[in-house]
C-alpha cells in the first residue's frame, strides 16, 4: 500500500476507544468503533483492545493508559471532539499527555474541510502519552476513518521513534 512507502520494522498494535455518553449507556450501537478496527486491519495492524466508554475525564484517562500499558502503541479514539458541552476528549488527553503533535489536527481539519464545512467544528488532535501515540478523531464513523486516512502516513515513523527503533531518517 501507498502509505508503506516508509518501510516499518515493527508490528502496530492499536488501541480502540469509543467515546460517548450515549452509545456506552446502549442508546444506539457503537458503529465508531468497529469502522475503526476495520480500518486498522486494513493497515496491517494488529487491534489489541477495545473499548467503549462515556465522555467523561477519568474513564477516558483511565482507559488510554490500561490499553497502552498492555503493550498498544497506537490509540485511536472516535468521538468528544466536537463543541458540546459534553465534549471532553481533547481536555482528557492533554492533561495526561508528554506533548501534543498540533501537525495531525491541522491536517485533518485542512483536509476534513474539503469534505464538509462542519469540520472546522472539530478539536481532532494527536498526543504523546507515554510510550503512546493518541489519535483522536470525530465521533461520526466516515469522519473517523476518513481523518485516519489523511494522517496515517505519518504513523509508523511517529511510533518507531517513540519506541527508539532505528530509522532511515
Ligand atoms: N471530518 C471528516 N473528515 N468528516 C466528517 O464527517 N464531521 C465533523 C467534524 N469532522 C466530520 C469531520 C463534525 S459534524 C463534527 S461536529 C466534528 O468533526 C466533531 O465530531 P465529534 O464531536 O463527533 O467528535
Amino acid at each position: 500500500m501507498d502509505f508503506f512507502r516508509h518501510s516499518i520494522t515493527m508490528d502496530i498494535k492499536v488501541g480502540i476507544i469509543t467515546i460517548s455518553d450515549r452509545a456506552s449507556q446502549g442508546l444506539y450501537d457503537d458503529l465508531g468503533g468497529p469502522a475503526l478496527v476495520k480500518a486498522s486491519e486494513e493497515y496491517g495492524w494488529k487491534v489489541v483492545a477495545d473499548a467503549l466508554v462515556p465522555d467523561e475525564k477519568r474513564d477516558i484517562q483511565r482507559t488510554m493508559l490500561e490499553q497502552i500499558r498492555q503493550g498498544a502503541h497506537l490509540i485511536l479514539t472516535t468521538g468528544g471532539t466536537g463543541v458540546a458541552l459534553r465534549d471532553v476528549t481533547p481536555e482528557a488527553v492533554r492533561e495526561i499527555a508528554i506533548r501534543e503533535l498540533p501537525g495531525f489536527g491541522e491536517q485533518m481539519r485542512m483536509e476534513s474541510l474539503k469534505i464538509t464545512p462542519n469540520a472546522i467544528l472539530s478539536r481532532s488532535l494527536a498526543a504523546v502519552v507515554e510510550k503512546g501515540l493518541v489519535l483522536c478523531l470525530p465521533g461520526k464513523p466516515t469522519g473517523a476513518v476518513e481523518c485516519l486516512g489523511f494522517v496515517v502516513e505519518a504513523i509508523p515513523h511517529c511510533i518507531e521513534v517513540l519506541h527508539e527503533v532505528p530509522t532511515s531518517c
